[in-house]
Order: C-alpha cells, then structure tokens, then sequence
C-alpha cells in the first residue's frame, strides 16, 4: 500500500466499532450458555496424546506429537473494539496469539480469519486490519501462512494460531497449589475502557493507552516465566474477566483464591467510567456467572463487583507460582518491563471458590 492510500484510509471517518453491538472478547458468548451447549458434543474416543482438550476450559488444545513435542493450537475472532483498523489488527493478533503463550508455548504459524462487507467498506480498512496483524505476528516471531475470508454484513477478525511446546512444560490452568501466589502482567478494565469509547468518553491519551495494553504481546511475561518450574498454573485474561478466569482456574486446580482488590492493577477512571454507563453486557453477564462461586466483602458495592468482573480482550497472564519464587518472578518481569502485580494467594479452603478482600 502505497503512504497516500494509508493516508486516504485513516482520514476516512468510518468508526469501525460502531459496526457492531459488542466488540472484542465481549461479543463471546457467555461461559453459561456455551458449556450448555459444549455438553452436547458427541464424546470422543479417548486420545493419549491429547493432552489438553475440551474438557478443562483451558487456552487452548495441546496434543502431543512425540515424547520432546506438542502442537498448541487455538483460535480467537471478534468484532471491531477500536475505531484504528491497523490498531485492530494488532490487537486481535495479540489476542489470539496469547492462548499460546498461556499455555507456555511458543508460536509458529498463524492463518488469519475475516469477515468483511467488502462492497461497503474501503477495501483499504482491510488491509490495514491485516497489516496490524501481520506485524504482530511477525514480532511474535511466527509466520502467516494463509487464511479465509468471507463477504459479511459485520466486519470479524481474527487468528487460528498453533505453537509448540514441550509435554513436560505445559501450564494448563488446572495446576495452581495452596500456598502459591498470583501474580498478574497488566491492568484490568479494558471492556469499560472499549465501552467507553464508543461513547466517545475518552480523549485521544486514554484510548492509546488502552489500546497499548491489548496490543502488547504475553511474549515477555511467558519468556521471562518459561525456566520456572514452579509456575504451577496459568491462564490469560479474556472475555470471561479476571474473576471468571479465576474461578475456572480455581475450579480446575481444586483450590480456594484470593484476590485482593486494592493489589489488581486498574486502567484509570474505572468507577467514573462504569458509573456513566459504560459496563458492557459482557460484563455483567460475567458478575452473574461468577456470584455463586465468588465471596465479595460486604461492604463493596456493585461497581466495584462489576470491574473485577470486567470483559477483557487481549488482557495479561494471570500465573499461579510457588511463594518461594513469587518475589523473583515479579522483579524478573518488572525488569524485563511488564507492568506485573502481585494480586493474591491460594489456599486449601473452599476449593473452586474465590475470596474477594478490599
Ligand atoms: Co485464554
Ligand atoms: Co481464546
Ligand atoms: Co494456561
């Protein structure tokens, strides 16, 4: 694409997420509904080498090639979440290609996914879109090789990613152990933060800020946890929010969780933005399948339940480790500039269930 055709794209006025209702990793759909209709697949015979498949609610599927290798593979599409197509692009790139590093894995190939109403849209927002992507995926390290698209009234993008791992050294995350810490590599709040700038409650520096933390890759945080066997669990925040990807976690490793809210880093503004309407759908419905299993403190209003519930695309890694290396691991991945936190611990005590303190 020649500079004057990028120019003619970002002049053009179209706000791509007004396209759609829902953007990002909040127009999934809800974990209540899809494992009604997850339970109604055919079971399939049993695969030694399937080491991590549908039933753990885990990133992504592992299957084992040999003794030294295994596939990861995962896919992630959605509707647009920032009005920028290059932007777009990267951040469904850093998205899908996260499911990968959740799982400790490194990646390798990607095959880009599109739906796009080719006959209304510049066919220069397009490209962009895969621009945005195709650098991503090249800082990933991995090669592009291939896709499909479809003409389609809504525009979609996304990525079907596969890297590999070693059997050995898989951080499903289903592992976490009483007396582990968890550790957190970026800031909550991106579903109100999106919300928001659809309507227009953003300036220009708010939404480049949160528009770095969904295109910022987990290749760090997964490089700088790689070499710590007592990683013992790890998932990636998505659009089930930090206390929905937790409860699995916690339901998934037989443990209780703590989370303190005062340790889990926000992006800024939150209760103000949240308190002007701008909690996604996705939200909610998040706060709702997590009531039962979540123990709030009394005195913490709905909007503060609601943030910790908040719908994320392209969010950090949340990482149970063993409290003899936490200390370590958070100045390795502070050093190596990863915004990480130290949120909470685990526990023996109410498996499956997570104590929210102030
Ligand atoms: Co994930
Ligand atoms: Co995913
Ligand atoms: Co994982």
């Amino acid at each position: 694409m020649t500079n004057l055709e990028m120019m003619k794209v970002s002049e053009t006025a179209i706000k791509l997420t007004s396209l759609s209702s829902k953007g990002g990793c909040g127009c999934k759909i809800g974990p209540g509904d899809l494992s009604q209709v997850l339970r109604q697949l055919p079971q399939a015979a049993p695969d030694p080498n399937l080491l991590v498949g549908l039933d753990t609610n885990d990133d992504a599927g592992v299957y084992r090639i040999s003794d030294e290798l295994a596939i990861v593979q995962t896919v992630d599409f959605f509707t647009p979440i920032v009005d920028d197509p290059y932007d777009f692009g990267q951040v469904a790139a850093a998205n899908a290609l996260s499911d990968v590093y959740a799982m400790g894995g490194k990646p390798l190939t990607a095959l880009n996914i599109v739906a796009f109403p080719i006959g209304k849209l510049d066919k220069g927002i397009l490209a962009e879109i895969l621009r945005g992507a195709g650098e991503k995926v090249r800082e990933a390290g991995a090669a592009l090789v291939g896709g499909h698209s479809i003409d389609d009234n809504e525009p979609k993008f996304g990525l079907a990613v596969t890297g590999l791992i070693h059997p050995d050294r898989i951080r499903t995350n289903a592992g976490a152990k009483p007396g582990d810490v968890l550790i957190l590599t970026k800031p909550i709040g991106v579903g109100i933060h999106t919300t928001s700038i659809k309507r227009g409650l953003l300036d220009a520096e708010e939404i480049r800020q949160v528009t770095s933390v969904m295109t910022t890759l987990n290749k760090t945080a997964a490089e700088v946890m790689e070499p710590y066997a007592s990683v013992h669990a790890c998932t990636d925040i998505t659009g089930f929010g930090l206390l929905g990807h937790a409860s699995e976690m916690a339901r998934g490793s037989g443990v209780g969780l703590r989370i303190f809210d005062s340790q889990v880093p926000k992006l800024p503004r939150l209760r103000e933005l949240a308190e002007a309407g701008s909690v996604p759908g996705g939200t909610k419905n998040n706060h709702a399948h997590v009531e039962g299993v979540v123990q709030f403190p009394a005195d913490m209003d709905a909007i503060g339940r609601l943030i910790l519930c908040d719908a994320m695309t392209s969010g950090g890694l949340l990482i149970s480790v063993a409290s003899a290396d936490a200390d370590e691991l958070l100045a390795g991945l502070r050093q190596a500039g990863v915004a990480a936190a130290r949120i909470g611990d685990v526990t023996d005590s109410h498996p499956g269930h997570i104590h929210v303190l102030e």
